[in-house]
C-alpha cells in the first residue's frame, strides 16, 4: 500500500472514531470496520484472488478503500452499495482522493433491490456490512450471486451476534458452505461456497 493511502486510511479511522463518539446514535455515524479488519480483508482479497468484489454497506468508503487497494493489486475491482445519499457523497470524495475511482463502482440504492437483479455467480468475494436484520431475507440472493468457490465475509459477527443469529444459522445449515468465525475486529463470519 502506498504511503498516501496509508495516511488517508489512518485519518479516516480517526475521523470515524471521533465522529461516531460525538454524534451518538441519533446522528450520522460512519460505523467503519476496524483497521485490523481492513488488513484482514486485504489479505483475503489477495489470497483468494478475488477480482470481483461486492461490498454491501459503503458508508464513507473506509472499508471500500481497503478492498479496492487489494483488488487493484490483482487486477480486480469493487462494486459497493449504499442507500444513504450523504454517505454516497462522502464516499465519492474519499475514493477520488485515494485515486481508486477507476476500480470502484458506487451504487446508490437499496442493497436488497440491487441483489435481486444481480447476475448469478457474479461475485468472487462479498463483504456484508449493512442492515443486519435483513441478512436472512437477502441470503437467497447472496448465495446465488456468490460464485462456486467464492467467499462471503460478514462484519460484526461477534459484536452483534444476536442480531444475525438466524442468518448465521441458515448459512451454517447450508451444506454448500463451510464457515468459520474469525476473532478479528468486531468478529468476521466467513463462509466459502464449496
Ligand atoms: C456499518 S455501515 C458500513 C461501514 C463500511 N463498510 C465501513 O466499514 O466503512 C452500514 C451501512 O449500510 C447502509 N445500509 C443500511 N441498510 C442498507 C440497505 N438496505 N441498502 C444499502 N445500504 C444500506 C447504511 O446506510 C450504512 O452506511
Amino acid at each position: 500500500m502506498d504511503l498516501a493511502l496509508k495516511r488517508q486510511l489512518e485519518q479516516l479511522a480517526d475521523f470515524g472514531n471521533t465522529n461516531d463518539a460525538a454524534v451518538g446514535k441519533s446522528g450520522t455515524r460512519m460505523l467503519n470496520i476496524t483497521p485490523d479488519t481492513g488488513e484482514f480483508l486485504s489479505v483475503l482479497v489477495r489470497a483468494t484472488v478475488a477480482r470481483r468484489v461486492l461490498e454491501i454497506g459503503t458508508s464513507n468508503a473506509y472499508s471500500t478503500l481497503w478492498l479496492a487497494d487489494a483488488a487493484r493489486a490483482i487486477g480486480g475491482a469493487v462494486t459497493t452499495i449504499e442507500r444513504a445519499p450523504d454517505k454516497v457523497a462522502m464516499a465519492r470524495e474519499n475514493i477520488a482522493t485515494a485515486g481508486l475511482d477507476g476500480v470502484i463502482t458506487q451504487v446508490e440504492g437499496d442493497a436488497g433491490a440491487w441483489l435481486a437483479q444481480a447476475p448469478d455467480a457474479s461475485a468472487d468475494l462479498v463483504f456484508l456490512d449493512s442492515a443486519r436484520s435483513l441478512y436472512l431475507a437477502w441470503w437467497p440472493d447472496l448465495r446465488r450471486v456468490l460464485r462456486a468457490g467464492g467467499l462471503l465475509v460478514v462484519d460484526n459477527a461477534s459484536s452483534h451476534a444476536h442480531e444475525m443469529a438466524d442468518f448465521v444459522a441458515a448459512v451454517k445449515d447450508d451444506a454448500a458452505f463451510s464457515t468459520s468465525l474469525v476473532p478479528v475486529g468486531k468478529g468476521e463470519f466467513l463462509a466459502v461456497k464449496t
